[in-house]
């Protein structure tokens, strides 16, 4: 959810702002904190384990991974990536709105009927079959029109891609098609976490294969890219002149051996303010189900956040917060709107306070971890709260 009152300085730069802007912040008892100097720092690091040279096409589809399109876009653009990887023309159309100059690649491909806006917002497709390279090929001739594409090769993640054997009859297509202009070879890779793994090797190996044979026939491609971000922790690019980065821009590691290489910073923080404490006697219950059951007494905070806002029900009895410098875990059923934590060892807590859910300056609860405890993934997390929730965008 984009909220119209976010303020593009964050909650200190609002906090000191005009009193409208306060007070909706003064109101929320749950918000998604988006720190814009992290996804900064990120970038920065990420950059650091690349060859020189390397371009960044910054994976910015399904709203930022949560994080907010436009405002992330508006970010790494200042910082000099090469452009953006989307999945639809809605994304694009919102930053081109939003005068975004820059390179859009469709990196799933297209349906055919997508292709008049594909040229009207200038957008880049990545052509995953040959039926699609026909569809652009038979459309841009009959419209008198060119289109930069980019040749997405499925080299064994058996998913999006033209298969190795549709190269003959592609460069056919395009011999004919001279209005469509390759400008990228990609692939995508399975399990980049594991450079080790047979699958990567083979995966890199026929990409090499493919980029040596396709070069001679089509000189117009300037970029080959293959890595996200396991692919540059892990393969330092995976020999690409261009680089896809997602999760990690974000702030979480691609996997637990990443973080032995590359220090990042959570993007997003979910912050909630308590709704009520109360006392639980020996024995009693608490919550649907119930799913717990107090052992001895125990003091509970309601959290308004649940399944609704893309809190993981099944953190149920699971998830942790962190409260007045210490973890504090969940307690009994996450419901659609609210929470319980048990707060009894932290002295004094009163209702109003702050709890980190997710994130943290300090990585107080790293995404990765409730992602474990969820059964999880960190992106699903991400993608699931930055769509219910509201943000505020701080970068200072
Ligand atoms: C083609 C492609 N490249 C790169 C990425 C980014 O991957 P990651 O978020 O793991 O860095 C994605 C994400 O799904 C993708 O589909």
């Amino acid at each position: 959810m984009q909220d119209k009152l976010l303020p593009r300085t964050g909650l200190w730069g609002l906090i000191k702002s005009g009193k409208k802007s306060r007070e909706a912040v003064i109101h929320w008892s749950r918000w998604l904190e988006i720190d814009l100097q992290a996804l900064r720092a990120n970038l920065k690091a990420l950059r650091e384990l690349l060859p020189e040279n390397t371009a960044v096409l910054a994976v910015i589809k399904s709203e930022a991974y949560g994080h907010g399109l436009e405002e992330v876009a508006r970010v790494l653009s200042q910082e000099g990536v090469y452009g953006f990887g989307l999945s639809e023309p809605e994304e694009a159309f919102r930053l081109r709105k939003a005068g975004l100059a820059l390179p859009l690649i469709l990196l799933s491909g297209f349906e055919p009927h997508w292709l008049p806006e594909i040229l009207r917002l200038r957008l880049i497709p990545a052509v995953t079959s040959l039926g699609m390279l026909e569809s652009a090929a038979d459309f841009t001739r009959r419209k008198g029109v060119s289109l930069e594409i980019h040749l997405k090769f499925d080299t064994g993640m058996h998913r999006l891609g033209l298969e190795p054997e549709d190269l003959k009859k592609a460069l056919e297509i395009l011999r004919d098609n001279p209005q469509l202009k390759v400008t990228g070879l990609m692939t995508h890779l399975a399990c980049a976490e594991r450079p080790e793994d047979p699958l990567t090797r083979k995966q890199l190996a026929l990409f090499q294969r493919l980029r040596a044979s396709i070069s001679r026939s089509l000189p117009s491609i300037r970029y080959f890219h293959a890595a996200n971000s396991a692919g540059i922790i892990f393969l330092r690019g995976a020999g690409g002149n261009l680089v896809r980065p997602g999760i990690g821009l974000y702030g979480s590691y691609p996997s637990f051996r990443a973080r032995a290489r590359v220090k990042l910073r959570p993007v997003m923080t979910l912050r909630a303010r308590i709704l009520e404490l109360r006392n639980l006697k020996a024995g009693e219950p608490l919550g649907y189900g119930p799913l717990y059951r107090a052992r001895s007494p125990r003091r509970i905070a309601l959290v308004p956040v649940g399944y609704d806002d893309g809190y993981p029900r099944s953190l149920s009895n699971r998830g942790f917060a962190w409260l007045r410098g210490r973890r504090v875990p969940v307690v009994g059923a996450v419901s659609m709107r609210c929470l319980c934590l048990d707060v009894t060892e932290v002295e004094g807590v009163r209702a109003g306070e702050e709890v980190i859910l997710l994130g943290g300056p300090e990585e107080e609860v790293p995404v990765d971890e409730l992602a474990e405890l969820a059964g999880t993934i960190s992106y699903e997390i991400l993608c699931a709260l930055g769509r219910r929730l509201r943000r505020v965008f701080r970068d200072v």
